[in-house]
């Protein structure tokens, strides 16, 4: 579905739900001015009665309202002084209610409320992200009807956010571009990331890849493990080697810049089952390990919404990808491999694999001559204990790119956290035996992940983000976010414009 921009009026629009935002108190937007003359003082008497207080994200749901033609009118509160989180909490409940009535169409003038700090632009992207992640389901394998089955996804095919003046439109419609663009990466990363390690393999990936070939007019190469073998892959073909499915080295490429402009290299962990290896996982929740392609699915995400956007600049995502299974070839604890770079690692548990798979990638991204390169991938539980499921972890060298990613999440509301990769902690990661461990003992986890990885980076702008706390929700409401496709697409977005 894509949402569109159009102006219509309020009282006569033939919609299944119009929603509108209400302030606590002060003016009130056009719209709810127009709807007060057309349905006789329905908001005032309505708050009046205590039925709605204007309070963010409280919301009224009136069916058949009097004077109006829209079938429903979705009232929601926007608070006092509406700041970013007041109108992301009021598009978030709108967006959730009205995709649970039976509504094929829906028009939407949330974004006439005027906020602080957020332009119109701002306001239509977040308004229009809001109604496409609620309504996402993952309905692929369900074979039963109704709500828990099939036909659980929602009815919603129509969605028009109101146009503002004439003088803003062009904000508005870029917002709703970028909201339509950002969610197609986001849904495509949820989808990937919900589907089971049974049938979201390394070559099922790598089949998804060839896909976007034709949608979103992507270069892609495979690589097999005869391939990776030629490149000398040692490490992230050691990790294969405990499975039985073979690995998959993905590269896609998006060409939007001018032929020879440096690219923007994201490299994805594509882990798409961990069992931990000989260093088995225990077997509480070991089924999320299947979320553990997040990393990946994210650049298949952001490659789609730079394609999307039309993005004037060259990106390109890598995605290695394999399983982790306790097999006789598998990995042991002790075993020492050699890396495509020529250096050796001591691995000492075979649950962190990420980073033997990742080491291979980041060792190959050199050959693009990268203006960055950005890793992103589920790699430590260390990550989600420091930081718990708010924020990304992010980990960079860099000063400036890690200030550019930090801002690029708070822009897009998909926030990391800069953590130290400082030199003291490499010396956790000494082996007597190999140029380096896999791991570093019990202190630091995150960090000495990072550390690992920077031992491939020394020669190009690198950031790393752990996405292990970020990319997925847990418990009742599991499911995949599609996080952090959105920060990486504003990143994408905000380096093509600096060009
Ligand atoms: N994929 C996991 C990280 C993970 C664990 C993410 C739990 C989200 C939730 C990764 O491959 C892993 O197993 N890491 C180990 C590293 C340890 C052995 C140093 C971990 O975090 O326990
Ligand atoms: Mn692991
Ligand atoms: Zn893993």
């Amino acid at each position: 579905m894509k949402i569109q921009l159009a102006s219509v009026d309020v009282s006569t629009t033939q919609t299944d739900c119009l929603i509108i935002g209400v302030r606590k108190s002060g003016d009130q937007s056009p719209s709810a001015r127009k709807i007060e003359k057309s349905a006789n003082g329905l908001i005032q008497s309505l708050i009046k009665s205590g039925d709605m207080d204007g309070s963010a994200g409280s919301f009224v749901l009136i069916p058949a309202p009097q004077g109006l033609k829209a079938k429903r009118l979705l009232l929601v509160g926007v608070g006092e002084k509406p700041n970013a989180d007041d109108l992301f909490n009021a598009a978030t409940v709108a967006a959730r209610q009205l995709c649970r009535t039976p509504s094929v169409s829906a028009v939407s003038a949330l974004a006439e409320i005027s906020v602080a700090d957020l332009d119109i632009q701002a306001r239509c992207r977040i308004i229009g992200q809001a109604i496409h992640n609620a309504r996402y389901r993952f309905t692929q394998l369900k074979t039963t009807k109704g709500k828990g089955g099939k036909s659980g996804q929602s009815a919603l095919a129509r969605v028009t956010l109101l146009s503002p003046g004439s003088q803003q439109s062009a904000a508005a419609k870029a917002g709703v571009k970028e909201a339509n663009a950002i969610s197609s990466g986001v849904n495509l990363a949820k989808e990937l990331g919900n589907l089971p390690g049974n049938i979201c393999t390394p070559t099922y990936l790598a089949k998804e890849a060839k896909k976007l070939v034709r949608s979103h007019g992507l270069k892609v190469k495979v690589l097999d493990e005869k391939q990776m073998k030629a490149l000398k892959m040692g490490s992230l073909l050691s990790v294969s080697r405990g499975s039985r499915e073979p690995a998959k080295f993905i590269i896609m490429e998006y060409h939007g810049g001018r032929q020879g402009d440096a690219p923007v290299v994201l490299v994805g962990k594509g882990l798409t089952f961990d069992a931990g290896g000989i260093s088995l996982k225990p077997a509480a929740a070991m089924d999320e390990m299947k979320y553990d392609m997040c990393g990946g699915a994210s650049v298949f995400g952001a490659l789609v919404a730079a394609a999307e956007l039309n993005l004037k600049l060259n990106v390109v995502g890598i995605v290695p990808s394999s399983e982790n299974l306790p097999d006789g070839a598998a990995n042991k604890p002790g075993d020492i491999v050699t890396s495509m770079s020529g250096k050796t690692i001591e691995i000492l548990n075979t649950d962190a694999e990420g980073r033997l798979i990742l080491c291979d990638a980041l060792t190959y991204a050199e050959r693009y001559k990268p203006a960055a390169v950005i890793d992103i991938a589920t790699l430590t539980g260390a990550c989600v204990v420091a930081l718990g499921h708010p924020a990304t972890g992010l980990f960079s060298p860099d000063d400036k790119l890690a200030a550019e990613l930090l801002e690029c999440g708070d822009q897009a509301r998909d926030r990391a956290w800069r953590m130290p990769i400082w030199n003291e902690y490499q010396k956790l990661l000494e082996s007597p035996f190999a140029d380096m461990a896999n791991i570093g003992g019990r202190t630091a986890g995150a960090v000495t992940a990072a550390c690992f990885l920077a031992r491939f980076t020394t020669n190009m702008s690198w950031a790393h983000l752990d996405i292990a706390g970020t990319a997925w929700n847990g418990g009742g409401a599991k499911g995949s976010t599609g996080r952090p496709v959105p920060l990486l697409t504003r990143f994408l977005i905000n380096r093509a414009s600096k060009r």
